[in-house]
């Protein structure tokens, strides 16, 4: 079991059969040696692969993001939810529906910062049904940038993100694998 599994069994709280409750150290506030270590883990499993370029997906993406950015000594990139008024110029844009939220919002990434030259890490705190992923690699194919793979922290395996990323071919490596919520007991995959 690795530091970060160990983490979430003791500070994570299943809600419900369905959410998770990681406010302590990844939603709210930041644990910074769990966020070292996950920058550390996505390092050893991604390191040979010719990627120069991380994206995430605002706000929680960005902390394990950092880290690995840091870890792969390369850019980040962060896909925001809201257009700012500093955004200027031609974006990249993919609509994604949350099922958890039951809304919709726009994924926006500016081109001056993706092309068809880059070589993506795609990063984000959660998968749940895989909504959020398909917006990050919508975008980064309108770029023509090439998928290395799809790093993830913690993946809900009961419900049907990883499945369908695994189907399309993707190369993804989750860090906490999830197997169920029922009871409000935390059980992971392999436990
Ligand atoms: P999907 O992208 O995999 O389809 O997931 P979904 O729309 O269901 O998730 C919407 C938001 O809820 C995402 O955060 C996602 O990270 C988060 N989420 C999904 N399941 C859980 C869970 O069990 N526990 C927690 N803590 N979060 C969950 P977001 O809206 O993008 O929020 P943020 O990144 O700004 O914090």
């Amino acid at each position: 079991m690795n530091q970060l599994e160990k983490m979430v069994l003791a500070h994570g709280e299943a809600l419900s059969s369905e959410v998770l409750k990681v406010d302590s150290f990844l939603n709210q506030q930041v644990n910074l040696e769990f966020m070292k270590e996950a920058g550390q883990l996505f390092y050893d499993y991604f390191k040979d692969k010719p990627i120069n370029k991380i994206i995430t997906i605002e706000s929680s993406g960005i902390a394990p993001a950092l880290m690995t950015s840091y870890a792969l000594d390369v850019p980040l990139v962060i896909a925001k939810k809201k257009q700012g008024i500093n955004m200027s110029g031609e974006s990249y844009q993919s609509e994604v529906y949350s099922f958890t939220k039951q809304t919709s919002y726009h994924l926006t990434v500016s081109k001056e910062f993706l092309s068809s030259n880059d070589h993506v890490l795609i990063i984000d705190d959660f998968l749940a049904n895989g909504q959020a992923a398909m917006g990050a690699i919508d975008v980064c194919q309108q770029a023509g940038a090439t998928i290395e793979g799809i790093g993830i922290v913690i993946e809900k395996s009961f419900q049907k993100g990883r499945e369908m990323l695994d189907q399309k071919g993707f190369d993804v490596h989750s860090l906490v694998r999830v197997e169920s919520l029922a009871n409000h007991q935390i059980v992971l995959k392999g436990e």
